[in-house]
């Protein structure tokens, strides 16, 4: 099984031509399509919703997808996104009332549960539920826009996240999202990161073949040195 995975963020794609921008970074490499879904009134952006998704498994998407909710309320929204072929759904615990119904209620709809934490919002949201969770995402920036600047604080907040999953002897995945590049990539992942979500530095390149090769050579050789 593969140590790290990359989670091409489409919201840099051209929407022009999603689907065909999609199938590339999934030939070129990357291993999930993140799928950021805002909703003017939990961010302050308006992005795409299950029709689109659906769209791209119509369009032969096959990978896994990787669905970012930034909206509130969440709960309505779980059952169609499920049903459009989300893989992963993911929600911020701020936005609803009910932690623990909205992540049985994504189980329950056969997909797999993470829980996204803005640059500020507090660990303790993981209290009691960490059972539940195949994801955890932390933000490294603030939500709402891609190609913003990667916040370092976030690196500590990493490293207590990949702490807690260590000691509950976890298998949880734990996700980054904002301002990765390849010039950031190797010291996120030395601090504990095993998903990487990437927008810009991914699509703003030219040759997504180049850029994966090349981000994978950055993650092998932390591979090498990060003590597991
Ligand atoms: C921001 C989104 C991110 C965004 C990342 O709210 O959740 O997934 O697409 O984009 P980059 O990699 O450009 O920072
Ligand atoms: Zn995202």
């Amino acid at each position: 099984m593969k140590k790290f995975f990359l989670a091409a963020s489409i919201l840099s794609a051209d929407f022009a031509r999603l689907g065909e921008d999609t199938k590339n970074v999934i030939d070129s490499g990357s291993d999930l399509i993140h799928f950021d879904v805002m909703d003017n009134h939990y961010v302050p952006n308006l992005t795409m919703g299950p029709m689109i998704l659906q769209s791209l498994r119509n369009y032969n998407i096959t990978a896994p997808i990787d669905v970012h909710l930034m909206v509130k309320p969440v709960d309505n929204l779980i059952p169609q996104f499920a049903k459009a072929g989300a893989t992963f759904i993911t929600f911020h615990p701020e936005a609803t009332d009910h932690i623990e119904r909205t992540l049985t209620l994504i189980k329950e709809h056969g997909c797999k549960a993470g829980l996204a934490f803005n640059p500020t919002t507090p660990l303790n949201f993981l209290d009691y539920i960490l059972e539940k969770l195949d994801l955890i995402l932390l933000m490294s920036v603030n939500p709402g826009f891609g190609n913003q600047s990667f916040l370092r604080s976030t690196l500590k907040k990493l490293r207590e996240v990949k702490k807690i999953i260590d000691t509950n002897f976890s298998d949880i995945l734990l996700e980054v999202d904002g301002g990765i590049k390849l010039e950031n990539i190797a010291e996120i992942a030395l601090s504990g990161a095993n998903v990487f979500v990437i927008g810009t530095g991914l699509f703003q390149h030219a040759n997504y073949n180049l850029i994966i090769k090349k981000i994978r050579k950055e993650l092998r050789d932390v591979y090498s040195k990060r003590i597991h």
